[in-house]
């Protein structure tokens, strides 16, 4: 966690909650340092951005990316030569079905986690050798978690003019009932991408996101 909090998840002997910014190198190192040997890496610190391109100041397109894509990418690669050294360990991304199915207002987030999927799937043929684990997890729509309030401080004036009422209908196509995904969909996936050898590259997590996939 960025701020890290005991209270959040229940006691146990085996948890420990460790201090981890994925935009900061040395936060990163010292993660990876107090860990101690590490069986699974999971990738799921993200941020959010909803509004059009014409809204989305240059510096909130690259906080996104530093975040979802080289966060991920950064984690990662610090992990990775002791994963390398003993033959075995399992990276799972945490991207989005956004990127199995375009939606508008959606630009910037979405070509985060395209790159990592993108990325997710040529990083498997290369650790395939060292017998080394790549799989990604797609989440659809969980309303559920705090993302969309996480969010809100990058959306101010997000949705210009001229795109209100293309807003207005994304917002109002959320209000129907529709089938979404549930944090515990996600906790299942990323748990059968860490133990089950045999699942594929691409796992969807939640009814809305096994429809797509
Ligand atoms: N909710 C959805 O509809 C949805 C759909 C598809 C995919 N996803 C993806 O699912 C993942 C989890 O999101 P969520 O829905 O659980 O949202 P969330 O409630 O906002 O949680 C996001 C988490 O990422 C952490 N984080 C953000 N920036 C970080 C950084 N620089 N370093 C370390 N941790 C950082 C946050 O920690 P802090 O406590 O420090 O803020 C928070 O724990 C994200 O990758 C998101 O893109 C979400």
């Amino acid at each position: 966690m960025r701020t890290p909090c005991e209270e959040v998840l229940p006691r146990s002997e085996h948890l420990r909650v460790l201090a981890l910014d994925v935009t900061d190198p040395e936060s990163i190192r010292h993660a990876v340092e107090a860990a101690g040997p590490i069986d699974a890496l999971v990738n799921n610190a993200g941020i959010g951005m909803l509004g059009a391109l014409e809204g989305t100041p240059m510096a909130t397109a690259r906080e996104v990316f530093e975040t979802n894509t080289l966060g991920t990418i950064a984690v990662t690669q610090a992990v990775l030569p002791q994963f390398r050294q003993r033959q075995a360990g399992v990276i799972v991304n945490v991207t989005s079905t956004v990127t199995l199915k375009p939606l508008p207002l959606l630009a910037v987030y979405t070509a985060s986690k395209a790159a990592i999927n993108a990325f997710t799937e040529s990083l498997a043929l290369e650790l395939e050798q060292f017998k080394v684990r790549v799989r990604l997890v797609l989440p659809g729509r969980a309303p559920e978690t705090r993302f969309a309030e996480n969010a809100q401080p990058r959306m101010q004036k997000a949705i210009p003019e001229a795109y209100a009422g293309l807003g207005q209908s994304v917002f109002e196509g959320w209000g129907h009932p529709a089938p979404v995904t549930q944090a515990l969909d996600v906790a299942e996936a990323v748990w059968r991408a860490v133990n089950d050898a045999s699942c594929p590259v691409r796992l969807a997590a939640g009814a809305d996101a096994l429809a797509l996939l």
